[in-house]
């Protein structure tokens, strides 16, 4: 079964809700690997103020970092990272947490907030488990 419109009707709907649920992410959204180019992220589905990266070579960013670590990056002040990419002059703060499907990082969920060091362990532990279900999702529609 085709699965990449569910895929993306899933996305949408989950950066709606985490958004509008916590008042301290103010921009959600996913970057996916580039299957034609494994070293680029391309914006997927994303809640908020439209951004210029819409491709992120995976060697640059905090978006870029995340899966060259094949881990969560937190970054409390993005202003002190000089691996940040700015996509809005408000944000302070960025949680960027890898997607794994059948072992491989298939792309990530990027979270800015306005707040300084607004992102903690409660915060990695939701997305995380996000992560999961997103990667389960994906593993599910590419058999
Ligand atoms: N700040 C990211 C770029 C993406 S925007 O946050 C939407 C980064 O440094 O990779």
């Amino acid at each position: 079964a085709a699965s990449a419109d569910d895929l993306a009707s899933l996305q949408r709907f989950s950066v709606d809700l985490i958004a509008e649920r916590l008042p301290h992410y103010n921009w959600v959204g996913f970057y996916m690997l580039d299957p034609d180019d494994e070293n680029v992220l391309v914006l997927g589905p994303f809640h908020g103020a439209a951004t210029e990266h819409v491709r992120i070579p995976v060697s640059e960013g905090i978006c870029g970092a995340a899966v060259a670590q094949g881990e969560t990056v937190i970054v409390d002040d993005v202003s002190a990272d000089p691996r940040y990419l700015a996509c809005s002059i408000e944000t302070k703060s960025e949680i960027v947490v890898p997607i794994t499907a059948a072992g491989k990082i298939v792309g990530e969920i990027d979270i800015d907030s306005h707040d300084l060091s607004a992102f903690g362990a409660g915060d990695r532990v939701f997305l995380e488990e996000c992560a999961l279900i997103f990667g389960e999702f994906i593993e599910e529609h590419s058999r």
